[in-house]
């Protein structure tokens, strides 16, 4: 039977809660293959006994594997850009996962929180520029701690950088049957990169003649989601603004809690591609047990769909959809009173029963 070998790094906070409940629902849902688990005990935590996120043969000892699957990073007792970059961005940077793709739906029975605005009018297809850009890690601080103290913080955009982005994109595009693409830009004050940007944009577009292309300054793309949201169907944009705009794209599927993500270098398979929800760690919220686990269990479905495994990540949707629809189970972030683990159940059960 082939088997599938997924590296799971729970990490930090809601992590460890939403994770579990993920594997338990990939668990019900493998039909025909088999899934084996290897926990990494890597973290907030792991760096407070070690004094590192993750060992230095770390990208070495997941490299092997099929896929990692990963809840959040992140607390209050180490800084945030220690543990982040030192650990997440090492392994979207390291492995070279330059496509962080991210899709923003409402899934049945939930209420976007749009006025006026039908659930199946947000449906977007977020692709993240995830190698370089805003989060190039280059730069330094100067006369540290002086009156005339100075930071700078580089963002690098290469043209191959770009235009592999790019050329994914409007690959996606093309595959929908609105063939739409929205790029985002910010031109009109950043006159090296964006510019960089804009022309690529250009460039490539003439090889996708089917595809319309809409290129929005990033301020007046925020507002479009919120106005216009049907208008946007995939949507690409570099690190730091996708970033932005996929918890905007979060709040409007109703919850952060929903916001799925995976991590691709589409092409090789030198590195294992990482799954990972969009959300943080969560620490208002952590150890309550209340964490929404809808958007690691989409996580989780998009990693089967990455694997190859397209009917048990359509269970899985399936399954979930058929829970919200219901509504009888929701965490506190929907309006709800149950646990991660109640969800959870419930997708399970949905699982068992349509066999
Ligand atoms: P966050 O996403 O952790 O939380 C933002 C808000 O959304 C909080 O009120 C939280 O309770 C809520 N929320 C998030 N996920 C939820 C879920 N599944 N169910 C219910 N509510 C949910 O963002 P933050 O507070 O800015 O960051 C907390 C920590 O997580 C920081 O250390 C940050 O750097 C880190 N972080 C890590 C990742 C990652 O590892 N991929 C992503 C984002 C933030
Ligand atoms: C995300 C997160 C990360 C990012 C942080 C935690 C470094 O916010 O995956 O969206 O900014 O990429
Ligand atoms: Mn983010």
């Amino acid at each position: 039977m082939k088997t599938h070998r997924i590296a799971l790094l729970a990490g930090d906070g809601i992590g460890k809660e939403v994770i579990p409940q993920a594997t338990r629902v990939l668990e019900a849902a493998a039909q025909g293959f088999q899934l084996t688990f290897e926990p990494f005990d890597w973290g907030c935590e792991y760096y407070l006994r070690t004094g590192r996120m993750m060992p230095e043969d770390g990208l070495d000892q997941l490299r092997p594997f099929d896929a990692i699957l990963l809840g959040a990073i992140g607390h209050p007792t180490v800084p945030d850009h220690i543990s982040l970059r030192e650990l997440l961005l090492r392994i979207r940077f390291g492995f070279d996962l330059y496509v962080n793709l991210r899709p923003i739906e409402v899934l049945p029975g939930l209420e976007p929180p749009l006025r006026n605005k039908k659930p199946e009018d947000i449906h977007m297809l977020f692709i993240r520029e995830n190698s370089e850009g805003e989060y190039c890690g280059l730069g330094g601080r100067f006369k540290r701690g002086t009156a005339d103290e100075f930071a700078i913080q580089h963002a690098v955009f290469t043209r191959k950088g770009v235009e592999r982005i790019l050329r994914y994109a409007f690959e996606q595009a093309r595959r929908r049957p609105r063939k739409r693409l929205a790029s985002a830009t910010k031109s009109n004050a950043l006159n090296y990169s964006m510019v960089l940007w804009d022309e690529v944009l250009k460039e490539v577009g003439r090889d996708y003649p089917d595809v319309s292309v809409s290129n929005y300054h990033v301020d007046a793309l925020a507002a479009r989601m919120i106005t216009h949201p049907e208008s946007l169907d995939v949507v690409v944009a570099s690190n730091l603004f996708a970033d932005i705009l996929t918890d905007l794209g979060g709040a409007l599927q109703s919850s952060l809690g929903l916001a799925a993500s995976a991590n691709l270098n589409p092409g090789t398979r030198l590195a294992p591609p990482m799954f990972e929800p969009v959300h943080g760690s969560a620490p208002d919220i952590e150890g309550r047990g209340i964490a929404n686990p809808i958007a690691a269990i989409w996580t989780a479905a998009l990693m089967l769909e990455h694997l190859g495994e397209t009917g048990a990540a359509n269970r899985m949707m399936n399954a979930l959809r058929a829970v919200t629809r219901e509504g009888k189970v929701r965490t506190p972030d929907l309006g709800g009173q149950n646990t991660t683990r109640e969800f959870a159940d419930a997708v399970i059960a949905r699982l068992v029963n349509a066999d």
